[in-house]
């Protein structure tokens, strides 16, 4: 039989290193990314600003890779429509490490106003619809002088989104009071500017919900999780999601990652960042050292140790239960206000008029996956 990879043929005559490059480059659409970007498109377009959302899931999920994502399409999408190149429609930036274990709010604006291009500002766009200064009476330890440039970078640019990668490092501070000072520092840049920020982060971004109830109406989160093996359509997803990694490998005969789908759950917990970073592994020992496919041997050397991985699994394990411990009381909190039964009236209501509304196709969903790579 002749197993070569027809799908490569035009990458037969490249580089070992061009080959690398390729594979480590393809991105899988797979289902549950794409319902978290799509969430949050729609939360951006419904959004009437100045509002925060966190995302939240599992290290190796591809919560960078979402935020990547966004600010490309966004970045794109303004391109194509618009006239002006000095605004910014998004802009995103990775937050920093704290500094001796506290986070730098200085070197955090003067990122992101670097990010912004801050020095080239056109003073004169939209002088006219400069708004009053503020006279803000802000904590000094959150660098007034360069909130009030960014806040100003963000009116002059028309800046509507701005994201913010491995945000649970604002959280490095002495206490809880601090915390409370962190995210009262963004609510305000939010509000004086009309701007969304997306904060995406670690399940440790949860700690922001439980130090302020008044948080909840200006916050919202947005849960990207792992696939769930024990939930059919998740674990026929992350299947096929190998099965499409498998496809792109760029060796010369066809690797069989599908009959190993157990072992790559073991070792990735079903984070498609995990499994692809181990893969991509693989991909570049097989191509430096001439072999023809990816064995299980390699996939066992290159695999995530079950020390490391246990530590990633009970983190996502506690992150998941307060996941669904703040769903049960918000289920809990509508049961007792009537509104559970309310809307199960409205639901059977609407049936009877024959709108099905919220109700979903019996059929399941395809869980195609649509490859993108950069
Ligand atoms: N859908 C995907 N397809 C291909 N590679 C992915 C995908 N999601 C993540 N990765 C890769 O996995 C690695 C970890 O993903 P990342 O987005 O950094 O995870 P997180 O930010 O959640 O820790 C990165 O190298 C990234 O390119
Ligand atoms: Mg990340």
């Amino acid at each position: 039989m002749n197993n070569s990879n027809t799908f490569l043929i035009d990458l037969n005559d490249a580089s070992i290193e061009e080959k690398k490059k390729y594979f480590i480059e393809r991105t899988a659409n797979h289902p549950l990314l794409s319902k978290t970007y799509l969430e949050i498109r729609e939360k951006i377009r419904e959004s009437a600003g100045g509002k925060i959302y966190l995302v939240y899931g599992p290290t190796g999920v591809g919560k960078s890779t979402l935020y990547n994502k966004l600010k490309n399409t966004v970045t794109k999408s303004h391109q194509m429509t618009n006239v002006h190149s000095s605004l910014i429609p998004i802009v995103g930036l990775e937050l920093p490490a704290p500094d001796n274990g506290k986070f730098n709010w200085k070197d955090f604006y003067r990122r992101i106003l670097r990010e912004m291009n801050e020095p080239l500002i056109d003073k004169k766009i939209k002088k006219d619809h400069h708004p009053k200064k503020f006279i803000p009476n802000y904590l000094p330890s959150t660098a007034p002088e360069l909130r009030e440039s960014l806040e100003n970078s963000i009116i002059y640019r028309e800046t509507k989104i701005i994201l913010l990668d491995e945000a649970q490092h604002l959280l490095k501070v002495a206490s809880g009071k601090n915390i409370q000072d962190q995210m009262d520092a963004l609510k305000s840049i939010a509000n004086l500017t009309g701007a969304i920020i997306v904060m995406f982060g670690t399940y440790e971004l949860m700690d922001f919900f439980d130090l302020n109830g008044q948080l909840g109406r200006r916050t919202e989160e947005i849960h990207f999780p792992r696939y769930n093996i024990n939930v059919k359509e998740e674990a026929d997803a992350f299947i096929n999601v190998i099965a499409t990694f498998q496809t792109h490998i760029p060796l010369k005969n066809n690797s069989d990652l599908s009959s190993h789908w157990e072992f790559l759950y073991e070792r990735s917990i079903g984070c498609i960042g995990i499994l692809k970073e181990w893969l991509d592994n693989c991909v570049k020992e097989a191509l430096n050292n001439n072999e023809n496919s990816i064995t299980i041997k390699l996939l066992e050397k290159h695999a995530p140790t079950p020390k490391k991985v246990l530590k990633i699994a009970n983190e996502v394990l506690d992150g998941e239960k307060n996941v669904k411990d703040m769903e049960n009381q918000r289920s809990l909190l509508r049961d007792k206000l009537g509104l559970n039964k309310l809307s199960k009236v409205s639901a059977e209501s609407s049936k009877k008029k024959g709108k099905d509304v919220g109700k979903r196709n019996p059929t399941r969903d395809i869980v195609g996956i649509v490859e993108d790579g950069a």
